[in-house]
């Protein structure tokens, strides 16, 4: 019970810290098997008459929301995702399927501009409705989860929706969120490679491939603020008795990145086919250092999502100014059922200059034996030589003391 509560709370706040203002909700069927999932963030901007003139009203979704009146659907009726929020207003998408595939068809937005708190001094009272055609999820196969964090603007009369970091899932088989994702167009640059993904138990050597390496970068305004290159592989043990462990790579060519940067804390977010991994780096005095690691994979064994994370880390200590490196691997313990091992990695995190990076300071571990024995021998070669040239100072100094002498 109690270590129920521990995770939940740890999934909240790992998706809380992940994605700031994120709605999540799951409409459940009659067997309270969920039949839709969803996370999204909308910003909705609304113009609107008072007496003296217009007036434009931003706000956001907001995460108390209610699901009144959703529809889980068939093959043969519609599915409706109905958000009811505040004083009067709701948002509603509805979807349709066939036999292989789902699309989202419509957004419904009822504002009340009775409510004045959103919308003080409206001339108007009552609520009103626009409705939006869209392809919100274009066709998606069924079975599958829908991602996008690109934003998508929907326009209407006297609103404007923006719409982000969307995670989608209508017609949900069984209950069962999908571990199969379709990416949006505007993520996805690159076409997408799916990635490798094996079971193995810790004991066993791994048998899967190093990550590939991916080089990422957050800006602050157009400089660059942080800089990371890096191959990064995910352990994450199945069961509660930790015997059974998954490996997964995050493969850079499908990976969105976000982050945030200033004098004292910087952030990376990584996005890899909806598996979100963040790293926090915070100063220390004259130093910076790893603080934070989050990791949340919606859909893991049997459809769970699994969310773990520490914000009490003390890793790559380096000196501000300096990059951190460690081509070696990296075997970081996160939490007793997260482990992060990194690959080939610079790190960067404060103090980026013309966006390149600053000279290096290099983990132990990249120095192995094997670079250590010339360095050794060069050191007692150079020993030698001064050791030489001291006796033949020393034999020429009396030699010539002798001959003065004589
Ligand atoms: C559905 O499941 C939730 C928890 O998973 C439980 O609290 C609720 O009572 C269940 N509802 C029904 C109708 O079974
Ligand atoms: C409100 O927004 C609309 C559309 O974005 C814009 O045309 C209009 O000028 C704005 N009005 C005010 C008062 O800001
Ligand atoms: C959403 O709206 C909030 C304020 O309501 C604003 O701070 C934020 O930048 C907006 N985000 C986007 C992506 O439009
Ligand atoms: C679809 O759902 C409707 C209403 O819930 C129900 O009447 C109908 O029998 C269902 N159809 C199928 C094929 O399950
Ligand atoms: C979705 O909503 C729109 C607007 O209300 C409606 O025209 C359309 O028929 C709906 N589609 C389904 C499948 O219910
Ligand atoms: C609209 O807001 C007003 C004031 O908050 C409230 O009295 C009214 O019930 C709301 N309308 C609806 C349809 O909920
Ligand atoms: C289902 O819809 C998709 C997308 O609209 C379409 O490509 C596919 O052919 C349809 N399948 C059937 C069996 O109607
Ligand atoms: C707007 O004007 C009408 C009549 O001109 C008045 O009754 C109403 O109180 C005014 N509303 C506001 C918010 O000033
Ligand atoms: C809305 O406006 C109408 C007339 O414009 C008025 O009769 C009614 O009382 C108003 N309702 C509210 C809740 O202010
Ligand atoms: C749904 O899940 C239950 C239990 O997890 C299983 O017994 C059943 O066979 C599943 N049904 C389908 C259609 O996969
Ligand atoms: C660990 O848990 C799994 C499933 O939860 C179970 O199948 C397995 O037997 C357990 N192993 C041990 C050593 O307890
Ligand atoms: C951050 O550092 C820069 C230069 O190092 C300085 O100009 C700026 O004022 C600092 N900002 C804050 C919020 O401390």
């Amino acid at each position: 019970m109690c270590c129920c509560g521990g995770l939940a709370l740890l999934y909240l706040l790992a998706l809380g810290f992940l994605q700031s203002r994120a709605l999540q909700v799951e409409v459940k069927d009659d067997a309270n098997k969920t039949c839709i999932y969803a996370t999204l963030m909308v910003n909705f901007t609304v113009s609107y008459e008072t007496n003296a003139s217009e007036k434009n009203m931003s706000f956001t979704l907001p995460n108390d929301v209610t699901l009144d009146k959703s529809i889980c659907g068939n093959e043969s009726v519609g599915s409706l995702l109905w958000l009811h929020f505040g004083s009067g207003h709701s948002w509603s998408l509805n979807f349709t399927r066939n036999a292989t595939a789902y699309r989202g068809s419509a957004i419904k937005f009822t504002y009340n501009l009775s409510d004045s708190n959103l919308f003080p001094d409206a001339k108007r009272n009552g609520t009103i409705t626009t409705v939006s055609n869209v392809e919100l999820p274009p066709p998606v196969p069924l079975n599958t989860m829908y991602t996008c964090n690109s934003e998508d603007v929907v326009i209407a009369t006297d609103v404007v929706q923006r719409l982000w970091g969307v995670r989608l899932q209508a017609f949900v088989v069984n209950g069962t969120l999908s571990s199969n994702a379709s990416q949006c167009e505007a993520d996805a640059p690159v076409t997408p490679v799916v990635p490798v993904s094996t079971t193995y138990t810790p004991t066993a050597a791994p048998t899967i491939d190093e990550p590939i390496t991916g080089n990422y970068s957050i800006s602050s305004g157009s400089l660059v603020c942080l800089l990371a290159t890096m191959g990064l592989q995910l352990n994450v043990s199945q069961t509660s008795n930790k015997t059974s462990w998954i490996t997964i790579n995050i493969d850079p060519s499908n990976t969105y990145v976000t982050g945030t940067c200033d004098n004292k804390t910087a952030t990376l977010r990584l996005n890899s086919s909806n598996r979100f991994l963040s790293f926090v780096f915070v100063v220390r005095n004259s130093n910076f250092y790893l603080k934070e690691v989050n990791v949340s994979l919606p859909s893991f064994v049997n459809g769970s999502a699994f969310s773990d994370g520490n914000g009490n880390l003390s890793y790559w200590e380096t000196s501000l100014g300096s990059s951190y490196m460690c081509h070696s691997e990296q075997r970081l313990q996160i939490t007793d059922a997260f482990l992060l091992n990194t690959f080939n990695l610079r790190v960067q995190p404060f103090r980026v200059t013309s966006g390149k990076f600053s000279t290096a300071e290099e983990c132990f571990a990249d120095f192995d034996l094997g670079f250590l024995i010339p360095i050794a021998v060069g050191i007692a070669l150079g020993f030698l030589v001064i050791l030489v040239f001291i006796s033949y100072l020393i034999g020429r100094k009396k030699s010539h003391t002798g001959y003065q002498s004589v």
